[in-house]
């Protein structure tokens, strides 16, 4: 049926093809874009594609289409493709040329965010952990060695892009460069214009380069630059004739544009759900398109930060897998109220297409799966390092020791008899969260900027273990470098501790090639201990169009990550929330074998004298907050609201 309504557009005339005549340009004397010479005003929606699986790309993308949006804007994250220096990923769920070429074949235009920085509430912004290799790197400045891996990365990436500008035949109409610069402290020119030469360089002197900022007037002062078009972004509520009068500050002629029309809002772990009433969108939404104004809808689908790749803000909260965002169409790309609230709200200022939109997609409840431990990560240690530990007199960081996400275990040996002596970090250099265990015996947890002691028992030389947590980089303000693992001294009673065994986890690979405890199994008794779990279901017979999607909850469980058949679905933290499951698409599900799952609980499984499951339910929650911060909740709502993204 999609692939019917995909050719049905198709014969409609969108997706056009070639012609000498494609031109996309902007008309200061009537304050509007030009395409192919008529004036032309764009509503568009962000969607990262990053955040969804490529299998649901297409479904996406069309009912983006069916709610009368001209245009789709997307982020390209640069860690997400440079994973190591050098080395690129453009495959599969990475595919960004794909991604492009299907917009286009549902005749939809691409407003391309290329970066270097994104924000976007990814990890370090979109920015590669690598470059911390130089610890005093001036990012997002003129940075000699920053602009050199720009300058490698523009060099692959544009050149990729090229083709798929509008005046190519492609459907890219404007390509923004950097985000948000003017919320930087950096405020250095020479860095702007040396990306707007290098987009030129690689894009060609036709394309429309644009910034984007906080519609104030401080915002804009150190964010735009001549012959990079200021757009502005603000939120529902906001005062539009005001917000694009800051906009006419910085661009006197020219389109209104709101690059960044918030339909909801982030989340971070410990903070209330955001939501943003559907009245509310519509409302400002059709003040802004009565005025003439370009808009695009930040998020149209917001989707999942799968793995390990959800951000931070400062004072260090990490955001949830989950990148729900209250959108329109929910991250398992639902139809919700929102999405007919403002397909209305369009549906007043163009014509928009007839025909059937495509439906939200059935969940399904494969119910509860038994789990069993296969061991603690102790155990588990020659497989998930198969490199062995780097031996450093003091603790080494993660980059140091070329591991950009996810976990290292730092080990040392108890000096002394230790009988309740506190460890501590004196420099709060616990990045972000350390599972401490003596010789098998959990003593708890250390968490950046909240729990900085610990008490330690245990007799001289036990092993002293952290399993150190990379929670997500920061993506906001001037905090991006930031170093994870144990990125200060650790102290025990009054003696800085010394000769550490730092193991690289690579933990990923290790999932992928199926857990075995060779040792004694399921040795470590206790619950408390950092471990692996797994089980496996089968997808019911003898039910049609299964499988389906579904969502993963976890009873009992405190916080970790779980894979599925291999794949890395994110964290759960359902102790902290406010999300308690995890979407489950169901191109990860494979109904001809057993599927796997595996978890690795960090805290306190409920596994024990009682049998422990995770249940596959048939809805989502993502709004259960447990540990409700209010102190730094203001702060987030008063510094990053409305002038953030
Ligand atoms: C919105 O801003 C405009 C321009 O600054 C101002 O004239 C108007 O009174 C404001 N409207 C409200 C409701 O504050
Ligand atoms: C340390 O504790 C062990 C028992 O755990 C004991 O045998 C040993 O004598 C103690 N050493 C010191 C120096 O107290
Ligand atoms: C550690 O133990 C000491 C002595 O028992 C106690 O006073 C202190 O509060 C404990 N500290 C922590 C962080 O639990
Ligand atoms: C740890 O302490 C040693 C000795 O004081 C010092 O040389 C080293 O720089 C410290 N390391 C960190 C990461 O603070
Ligand atoms: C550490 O404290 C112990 C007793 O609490 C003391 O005997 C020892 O001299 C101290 N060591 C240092 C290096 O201060
Ligand atoms: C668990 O394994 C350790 C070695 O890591 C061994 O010393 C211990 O006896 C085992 N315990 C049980 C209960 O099997
Ligand atoms: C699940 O794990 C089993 C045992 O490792 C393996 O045979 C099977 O292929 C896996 N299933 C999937 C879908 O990866
Ligand atoms: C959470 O969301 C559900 C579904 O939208 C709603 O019914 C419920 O009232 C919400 N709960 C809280 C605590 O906000």
């Amino acid at each position: 049926m999609f692939a019917l309504l995909l050719l049905q557009l198709l014969h409609a005339g969108f997706g056009s093809p070639v012609t000498s005549q494609r031109s996309f340009g902007i008309d200061y004397a009537h304050n509007c874009f030009l395409k192919d010479g008529k004036p032309f005003r764009y509503i568009s929606g962000s969607f990262h594609y990053s955040r969804v699986p490529r299998y649901y790309w297409k479904d996406r993308l069309l009912k983006m289409k069916m709610a009368g949006l001209d245009a789709i804007q997307t982020y390209v994250p640069w860690n997400f493709h440079e994973v190591e220096p050098g080395v690129y990923n453009f495959a599969g769920d990475r595919d960004l040329e794909s991604f492009l070429r299907l917009a286009d074949e549902i005749g939809l235009l691409v407003i391309l965010r290329a970066g270097p920085y994104i924000c976007a509430e990814w990890d370090m912004g979109g920015l590669p952990a690598w470059l911390l290799e130089k610890e005093t790197i001036a990012l997002r400045s003129s940075d000699a060695d920053y602009l050199a891996a720009v300058e490698r990365w523009m060099g692959v990436l544009l050149p990729k892009m090229k083709v798929h500008l509008y005046q190519n035949g492609g459907p890219i109409i404007m390509v923004q460069v950097e985000n948000e610069y003017g919320s930087y402290f950096a405020c250095d020119f020479d860095y702007l214009r040396y990306l707007q030469s290098l987009f030129h360089q690689h894009l060609g002197d036709e394309v429309v380069l644009f910034t984007t900022d906080g519609a104030s007037k401080f915002l804009l002062r150190c964010g735009t630059l001549q012959g990079l078009y200021s757009t502005v972004d603000f939120g529902p509520g906001a005062n539009v004739t005001a917000s694009f009068l800051n906009q006419r500050h910085a661009e006197p002629n020219g389109p209104l544009v709101n690059s960044e029309f918030y339909t909801g809002w982030l989340d971070h772990w410990g903070h209330r759900h955001s939501v943003i009433s559907s009245s509310l969108v519509a409302k400002t939404l059709s003040e802004i398109l009565a005025h003439g104004g370009n808009v695009n809808m930040y998020m149209f689908i917001g989707g999942t930060n799968f793995g390990y790749w959800n951000g931070a803000n400062m004072p260090y909260a990490a955001q949830p897998t989950s990148y729900d965002y209250d959108a329109p169409l929910s991250e398992a790309g639902d139809l919700t109220k929102k999405y007919f609230a403002i397909r209305e709200v369009i549906a007043m200022y163009k014509t928009i297409p007839q025909g059937p939109i495509p439906p939200s997609t059935p969940k399904f409840a494969y119910g509860e799966v038994p789990l069993k431990k296969v061991g603690t990560v102790r155990d588990l240690l020659n497989d998930l390092s198969p490199s062995g530990p780097i031996k450093s007199t003091y603790p080494l960081t993660f980059v140091q020791v070329k591991q950009y996400v996810g976990y290292v275990l730092y080990r040392t040996k108890l000096p002394r008899n230790c009988t309740e002596e506190p460890l501590y970090s004196t420099l709060n250099g616990i990045h972000d969260r350390a599972y401490v265990v003596v010789d098998g015996i959990p003593q708890g947890v250390l968490e950046r900027s909240r729990i900085v002691a610990l008490n330690i028992t245990g007799s001289a030389g036990a092993h002293l273990d952290l399993l150190v947590e990379n929670m997500g980089r920061v993506n906001f303000g001037r905090y991006n470098n930031d170093f994870k693992g144990l990125v200060s001294n650790l102290t025990l009673g009054n003696e800085t501790l010394a000769d550490w065994e730092i193991y690289p986890l690579d933990i990923d690979t290790a999932v992928s090639q199926g857990l075995k405890n060779k040792r004694s199994g399921g040795n470590g008794s206790s619950n408390e201990e950092p471990s692996f779990y797994t089980g496996s279901f089968s997808i019911p017979s003898g039910i049609p169009d299964l499988p389906q999607d579904t969502y993963i909850a976890f009873p009992g469980w405190t916080k970790g990550q779980i894979w599925i058949n291999g794949f890395n679905l994110g964290r759960y933290w359902p102790t902290r929330g406010p999300q308690l499951t995890l979407f489950v698409p169901s191109n990860i599900l494979v109904s001809s074998f057993l599927n796997n799952v595996t978890v690795l609980e960090l805290e306190k499984s409920p596994c024990g004298a009682q049998k422990c499951f995770v249940e596959f339910v048939d809805k989502p929650v993502l709004n259960a907050t447990l540990h409700y911060e209010s102190s730094t909740e203001k702060l987030f709502t008063k510094d990053l609201w409305p002038n953030h993204r």
